[in-house]
Formats: C-alpha cells, sequence, structure tokens
C-alpha cells in the first residue's frame, strides 16, 4: 500500500524533507571528515537534494537508494542535470541490494521511522564497513505519548513506531552501532522553510489537504514530537 503523505512529499518534489531540513544537513556534514575516495550512501533520498551536495562538497562516491519510484525520478533529474555522477538504485531500505561493507559513510534523514526500525538498522549495519559511521536525523517522542497522538502519526505519516533518545540508542547499540553521539540541534518537530521542491504536473487536489493537516499536527505536537540527529560508528 502506498504512503500517502511520501507521496505528497514526492509529488511536490520537496528537498530537505527532515527536520532542520537542508541547514541542518549542511551544518552536519560541515563537520564530517569526507575524502573524494570514500563511498556515501543516502538512504532514502528522496529527490536527491543531499546526495548531490555530497558529491559536489566532497566529490565523494555517493549512492542514492529510495523505493519511490517519483523520488527517484527526480534525482535522477536532478543529478542528470548538475553532471553528477551518482549511482541511484531503487530498493528497500529494509533490504538493500548492495553487498556488504560497501560504505564509509550512510546518511538516513528522516527515512528509518518510516521503515521497520531494527531491520533497517540491521541493514545499514550490513553495508556499512567496520569502523565507518551512520548519521541519522529522526523523529523522537519528547514525552510519552497519548494513544490518540500515536493513531494520528499511523494514519498521517504511515509511522507506526516513534521511539524515544533512550530507545534510539538502545536500538542503534542492538545493530552493533558504538559512539553513539547526538548531533546539538534545535528541538521540536519545527516546520522548515521549502526552499528546494520539482512538482509534478496534475497534483492530487486531496494531497493539498494532507499538506494542510500536516501542517496543523506539527504545529500543534511540536512539544511532545520532536526529533534527534544522531552520529554513530560500527564496530
Ligand atoms: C520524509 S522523506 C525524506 C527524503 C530525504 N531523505 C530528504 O530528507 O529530503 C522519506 C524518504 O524515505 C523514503 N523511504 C521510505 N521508506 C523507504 C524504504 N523502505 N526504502 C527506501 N526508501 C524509503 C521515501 O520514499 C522518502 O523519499
Amino acid at each position: 500500500m502506498r504512503n500517502t503523505y511520501l507521496d505528497l512529499v514526492a509529488s511536490f518534489g520537496i528537498g530537505g524533507a527532515h527536520p532542520g531540513g537542508f541547514s541542518l544537513t549542511k551544518s552536519i556534514l560541515k563537520d564530517e571528515n569526507i575524502q573524494p575516495n570514500d563511498t556515501v550512501l543516502d538512504i532514502g533520498c528522496g529527490t536527491g537534494q543531499t546526495a548531490a551536495f555530497l558529491a559536489q562538497r566532497f566529490q565523494c562516491q555517493v549512492t542514492a537508494v529510495d523505493n519511490h519510484p517519483t523520488m527517484i525520478r527526480k534525482a535522477r533529474e536532478r543529478f542528470e542535470s548538475n553532471d553528477l555522477s551518482i549511482t541511484v538504485l531503487e530498493g528497500d531500505a529494509q533490504n538493500i541490494k548492495l553487498m556488504d561493507n560497501s560504505f564509509d559513510l550512510i546518511i538516513a534523514e528522516s527515512v528509518i521511522s518510516f521503515t521497520t526500525i531494527s531491520k533497517t538498522l540491521n541493514e545499514l549495519s550490513r553495508v556499512l564497513k567496520s569502523g565507518g559511521r551512520l548519521i541519522l536525523i529522526e523523529m523522537a517522542a519528547e514525552q510519552s505519548l497519548s494513544e490518540e497522538v500515536r493513531n494520528k502519526v499511523s494514519s498521517l505519516y504511515g509511522i507506526h513506531e516513534i521511539l524515544n533518545e533512550h530507545e534510539w540508542k538502545s536500538k542503534l547499540q542492538q545493530a552493533g552501532f558504538t559512539q553513539i553521539e547526538i548531533i546539538e540541534t534545535p528541538s521540536g518537530l519545527i516546520q522548515t522553510d521549502i526552499h528546494d521542491s520539482n512538482q509534478s504536473e496534475n497534483i492530487n487536489a486531496d494531497l493539498y489537504d494532507l499538506w494542510d493537516e500536516h501542517d496543523r499536527f506539527i504545529t500543534q505536537n511540536h512539544d511532545v514530537i520532536g526529533f534527534r540527529a544522531f552520529r554513530c560508528q560500527l564496530i
């Protein structure tokens, strides 16, 4: 079954579609040591804004994976029009068609929460090289969530597991990650300004209503659902 919130993001072709947006991405990546020979995976790449930035800024070897055909098409268009040599794969983060120990760095920006979290973390752990780094930006519960909020997150975003900071750390550890640190960011799942978009023709009118619903939810719940950015390493 399709996830309609992700159809919304894909149809409007929104880049930086994660808490903190592309500004947060750039502020995190500016402190990363990424060399031209490094292999980097952007998992759940969306329309490829971060993947393109990685390739342009660091000249590293980037692979971009997403399971949404519209996202993949728009990511390809972006890479082609910027003359970037990025490997693009349409595929599932929970079952990545890539070899073990392939990447020096993986970045996942608001992706893992849309999947079965442990399954995806185990896959990322498998394709990451020993000593490799994982950066993730994900939704996090700031307090115990009411059933009403959980049901809303499930129906609006198709997200069924909303972890708090402690639970994220624990799942990361279970998947073999160590040296787990929280990257300092403004807390709160704030509405991020959209600076990058590639809108499809003939957008379904229902998606505009969904966008309003999403805006309302974020405004009403920024105290209870925030986000965390983590940096960790594989043993
Ligand atoms: C909120 S968007 C974020 C996109 C991009 N990372 C960004 O920050 O702009 C979530 C992305 O995860 C992708 N995604 C969700 N579940 C996935 C899965 N099981 N495998 C691969 N990609 C997935 C969606 O298609 C979508 O592009």
